[in-house]
């Protein structure tokens, strides 16, 4: 996608320097466009973990390029698979919640292993991580392919009136690698010249939706507005949302998802009145070992400082500024579970289903043979 009319992806080889990793580091935006180097396990890991890349699919495209890193660390023979299993794991303790995490690490290790010496692991390594990362993007595309046929329904019905979209996060394409999942109806729509336009709950406490998704539609021209995070329920009420479209970190097989925190909360709202609410999710999001999300998905907490401080410009420079009392305790929880009895259908690269584990095996028959 775009930023001042140049076309970006989140994440990408650094040119003439295979060695380097380049991604944009998203603590600045929107104020500032950094584009950060990495370099080591180390500085992977810590730029998942502290959030200079978030969203799902880029944290697992972010780990995937890790283990390539690892693999360019690594020493020749026994100790070099000691040094990348060690990476893989030190990736994997960043963040607990999105599953692309898990599953494309496992991907691109289980690839790598079949290399005989350090240059061999090192090709596999990058090629299936590069792989996966196209996969991603295309699949983010095809979920607009999808999801637009929604928003042009509602279109007709309002006789050509705008489309009013809510959005909770960041699930656009900052936080993938290109298109995003829930901005990608709405970028498909805007293409296709239906008139839309999005309320993007600010999403406290880190505030993707008031820094990224406000960015990046701004950059793309799509109309746009941000509101608070209780604001929603009360537009609600009063017929100014058509319909909600929210990302994934990670969709049980049965259908209940986990998503930025707060998500829970709008889909209740939804669900009272009748706006209907989709998930859109590459299957990368799918874990389809687990059923019960409020059992089963491990919910990250966060440091406490995120939610007392806040971040912001004043007079040019990026600052952070104390919200509450300094001796007030505060608890960041960065993911709730809406279970899938309030979704109204899951949004995927092959399609629209309803949120079930008869209707995610409908779009994905193979998956039937590993069912436990
Ligand atoms: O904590 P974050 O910013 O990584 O959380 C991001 C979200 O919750 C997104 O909605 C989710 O990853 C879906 S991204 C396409």
């Amino acid at each position: 996608m775009e930023i001042n009319g140049k076309h970006y992806r989140t994440i990408w080889l650094k040119e003439n320097d295979p060695t380097t990793i380049q991604i944009i580091d998203q603590r600045f935006l929107p104020h500032e466009l950094v584009i950060e180097d990495l370099r080591s396990v180390d500085e992977f890991a810590a730029a998942i973990k502290e959030m200079h890349v978030r969203g799902a699919p880029l944290i697992g495209g972010t780990a995937s390029l890790g283990l390539y890193m690892a693999c360019l660390e690594a020493p020749e023979g026994e100790a070099g698979m000691e040094h990348i299993s060690q990476s893989l794991a030190q990736l994997r303790s960043t963040r607990p919640t999105a599953v692309d995490l898990f599953s494309w690490t496992d991907r691109v290790f289980q690839s790598l292993q079949k290399g005989q010496n350090k240059a061999e692991r090192t090709a596999l390594a990058l090629e299936t991580a590069l792989e996966i990362i196209e996969e991603s993007a295309e699949h983010c595309r095809l979920i607009g392919v999808h999801g637009v046929d929604l928003i042009k329904t509602i279109s007709e019905k309002k006789g050509g009136a705008p489309v009013n979209v809510l959005t909770h996060c960041n699930a656009g394409w900052i936080a993938c690698i290109d298109y995003g999942t829930a901005t990608s109806p709405v970028y498909a729509a805007h293409e296709a010249g239906i008139p839309v336009h999005v309320w993007v709950d600010e999403t406290r406490p880190r505030n993707q939706g008031a820094r990224l998704t406000a960015y990046e539609l701004g950059q793309h021209g799509v109309p746009h507005t941000v509101i608070v995070d209780n604001l929603g329920g009360h537009l609600m009420q009063h017929g100014m949302v058509d319909i909600v479209f929210v990302g994934s970190d990670r969709t049980t097989r049965a259908g209940d998802v986990a998503n930025k925190i707060g998500t829970y909360l709008k889909a209740l709202a939804a669900h009272d009145n009748k706006v209907p609410f989709y998930v859109t999710l590459p299957h990368s999001t799918i874990d389809w070992n687990i059923r019960d999300g409020l059992k089963e998905i491990p919910i990250e907490e966060r440091g406490s400082e995120e939610v007392k401080f806040i971040q912001g410009q004043h007079e040019g420079k990026i600052k952070q500024v104390l919200l509450t009392p300094e001796s007030s305790p505060a608890i960041n929880y960065g993911f709730d579970v809406t279970p899938a009895k309030y979704v109204s259908g899951l949004i995927t690269e092959r399609g629209i289903c309803p949120a079930s584990e008869e209707g995610l095996l409908k779009l994905y028959p193979e998956q039937q043979a590993v069912l436990k």
